[in-house]
Parts: structure tokens; sequence; C-alpha cells
């Protein structure tokens, strides 16, 4: 059945990743074309998502809209959400020119509706699942026959790091050298099932005063910091090929030396930059501390920190280690919310000796919340739709 009143519908979850190598610099601000490239652990669904449903009817009319947590978004003066609906608008365009018995889905206004499974209150980044769910979603509604990999070049203009969060497991951006961005994509470089022992515990820090955005940051740092072309051009492009290897073999030691080295990497050239950027605190730096014990106790390293642009730790380890590494902060923060779910519950009590008292009194006064998790696979379709069969908005 189609009429004027059909409704269409298409719905998605996505998920957050975290990177080990670090994007943090763009070569073209209006392509979102990064200095280099990065790699990060796609985050299992079960612990953070963004579910999004894209709909379109003759029935609808007026702008474009978007409704992210209840709230109403102002896209229409948002650049890259524009951008990313003209190109998977001309997409299908290019679809019904070819098949002209396709409804002209292209032509119709677009109703969103976008919800997170984790509260905005924890700080974490939301824009990587956020672009990555609303591509998926409208690119499903519109039926495009388009690879994760060629819609990654589409979520890239929303949100560098989105361009990640289309796959699944390992995955790879390819910074690319074209200047109109055609190479700048990402890749899936193993999949969940090649490493599925991989964990991430995330301590959520709160932050006395809100950071730099990104967006702002990385660009301060492009044009002031003197160290950054050496981390441009020499040791990111070296570090992919080690940390890619790594994954290939399984080699958690190498992985977690590298991923220490890039995340600290990264913070010095914010540190570097005019006026400089600071994102890491006290509690941050505790967080180090664990792990680094951690390490020092096993006389090898079995965990892994790594910092995005802020306080929050996000703690790389494998199941097998999860009672020396994330079991020490259990003992530690045993209310703090988030240790329920699969992944938490799963974690046994530590036997490992405990932290410095230092650190120990720096995590239980700055933690807030904890979230355990694990890699996880890309973007999947769903049947429970955000829009109802009358095109209104529902809550999640
Ligand atoms: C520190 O992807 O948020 O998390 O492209 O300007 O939207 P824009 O930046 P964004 O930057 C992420 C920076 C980072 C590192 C990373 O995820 O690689």
């Amino acid at each position: 059945m189609s009429g004027s009143s059909t409704i269409y519908r298409s719905s998605t979850t996505a998920p957050v990743n975290i990177a080990v190598i670090k994007y943090w610099g763009k070569r073209d601000t209006a392509l979102n074309l990064p200095t280099n490239s990065s790699l990060s652990v796609t985050l299992s669904q079960k612990s953070l998502r963004t579910h999004t449903t894209a709909s379109c009817s003759e029935s609808y009319s007026g702008p474009d809209s978007l409704i992210l947590n209840g709230d109403k978004e102002d896209i229409q003066s948002s650049k890259r959400t524009q951008a990313c609906l003209k190109h998977l608008r001309s997409l299908r365009q290019q679809l019904e020119a070819k098949d002209t018995s396709l409804p002209k889905l292209s032509k119709l206004t677009l109703r969103l509706v976008s919800a997170n499974n984790f509260p905005t209150a924890a700080g974490l980044a939301s824009s990587a699942a956020g672009f990555a769910a609303l591509v998926r979603a409208i690119a499903d509604l519109y039926e495009l026959p388009q690879s994760p990999q060629e819609l990654s070049l589409i979520a890239r203009q929303g949100s560098g790091s989105a361009c990640r969060s289309l796959m699944g497991g390992y995955v790879a951006w390819r910074a690319g050298t074209k200047e109109d961005g055609s190479d700048s994509l990402a890749e899936e470089v193993a999949s969940v099932s090649h490493w599925p022992q991989m964990r991430a515990l995330i301590l959520v820090v709160s932050a006395e005063k809100k950071g730099v955005p990104s967006t702002a940051g990385m660009q301060t740092t492009v044009e002031t910091s003197t160290l950054s072309p050496a981390r441009f051009k020499d040791i990111v492009p070296k570090r992919m090929q080690d940390i890619e290897k790594a994954i290939q073999e399984r080699d958690f030691e190498t992985f977690a030396r590298i991923t220490m080295q890039d995340s600290n990497s990264f913070h010095a050239i914010c540190l570097d930059s005019w006026p400089p950027i600071h994102y890491l605190n006290d509690v941050s730096r505790a967080a180090m501390n664990a792990v680094e014990t951690a390490n020092r106790k096993a006389g090898k390293l079995i965990a892994a920190y790594t910092f995005d642009a802020g306080p929050n730790a996000v703690i790389y380890y494998l199941e097998e280690n999860a009672h020396k590494v994330a079991g020490v902060i259990k003992n530690i923060l045993p209310w703090t919310s988030g240790w329920e779910g699969e992944f938490g519950e799963a974690i046994p009590p530590n036997e490992f000796g405990s932290l410095e008292q230092k650190t120990l009194m720096t995590l239980k006064a700055g933690v807030s919340r904890v979230i355990c998790t694990a890699v996880g696979g890309g973007p999947e379709k769903v049947e429970n739709h955000l829009i109802d069969e009358q095109g209104n908005a529902i809550r999640d």
C-alpha cells in the first residue's frame, strides 16, 4: 500500500567507539578531513548506543526535523547535519532516476527521532554514535546499496569519529590523500570475533568545568603546536602499522603500550597548543596510576588507559585479567552504579592487592559512575521505531 498518507520508517542502533590512535587535527575543515589516520575499538551496544528512527511521508510538511533525547534540535543551522542529509538525498535521487517506479522519497520531508541509552550527564561524546545512527537509518530508509565503508564518507562529514562507528570490532579511519576526501574513509581492521576478549572499563569523572570542545581544540593544536607536525607525519603512521599488526596477532602488550603512548602523545600536543588545552585532571591521573600499578604487579602490560577530550578514563584489558584490572576498581567503588549488566557482573572480586592510599581516595571521590563494556558489533537495523504509524515521535 502506498499513497499520500504512507509513513516510511526505518530504525537502527549504532555504537560508540573509543580511539586507541587518536584523531586530533583537520587538514580540511569544510570536508572534515583529518591530519592523520586513527584507529578505534567499537564498544558493545548493550552498554552504549544511539537508537534512531528516520521517517518520511508526503503527509509531512515543513523543514526536516530531529528530536534528540526528547528535545527538538536545530538541524537547519547545523552545516554538518545538512551535509549528511544532502549527500544521502542525492544518492536516493540517483536510484529514483534509474528506476522511475520508485517512490520519490528524496523529495519528502524527513523526521528523525534519536535517543541514547546512556545519560548525557555521563559526559561521553555521543556525536560518533549519533551521526553513525543518523546516516545508517536514512540509508536504510532510502534503501541505498552503499556499503558501510561508502557510508562512512558521509558520516565523517557529520563528525570525524562517527565514520568509525559504522562498523564493529577494530576499525581504522584512513586519512586519505585526495583533496576531495573520497579516500578518507573507515575500514574494518578485524572483526569482533577475531578478538572478542577485549574489555573496556569507563570511569566517568565529573569535570569541574566544561572543557574545550574537540572541533575547536584540534584547530588550536594544528595552528599552534610545534610538536604536532611530527605526530601527524611520522609518529602516527608508524603506530598505525604497529597496532594493526598487534591486533592481527592478538598481542595485547603491544596494543596496550601503543594505546597509552598515543593517548599521552595526544594530550602532550594539547598541552603544547597555545593557549594550552587541559583535558586530564587528578582523577584521570589516579586512573593512570591504577593501571600502572596493575601492570607493575602483573610484571607485564595487562591494562591500557586512554583519554579523549575530557577527564573520563577508558581502560582496555582482556577478559582473563578482569579481576586484576576492573576487579581492583570494583573493590574500591562497589556501590558506584554501572557494575550491573553482563560485563560488570562477570568481574570476579580482586585478590590482587590494592592501590596506594592517595590513588584510592582520589578515585573514590572523583569517579561518579562506571561503565563495564567490551568490543562489540556495528549498527543494527531494528523494528522498534521511535516514530509511530501516524508519524508522531514516541519516547524510547
Ligand atoms: C579525542 O570526532 O568529535 O575523541 O570531527 O570535529 O566532530 P569532529 O571531532 P570528533 O573528535 C574526536 C576526538 C577524539 C579522538 C578520536 O575519537 O579519535
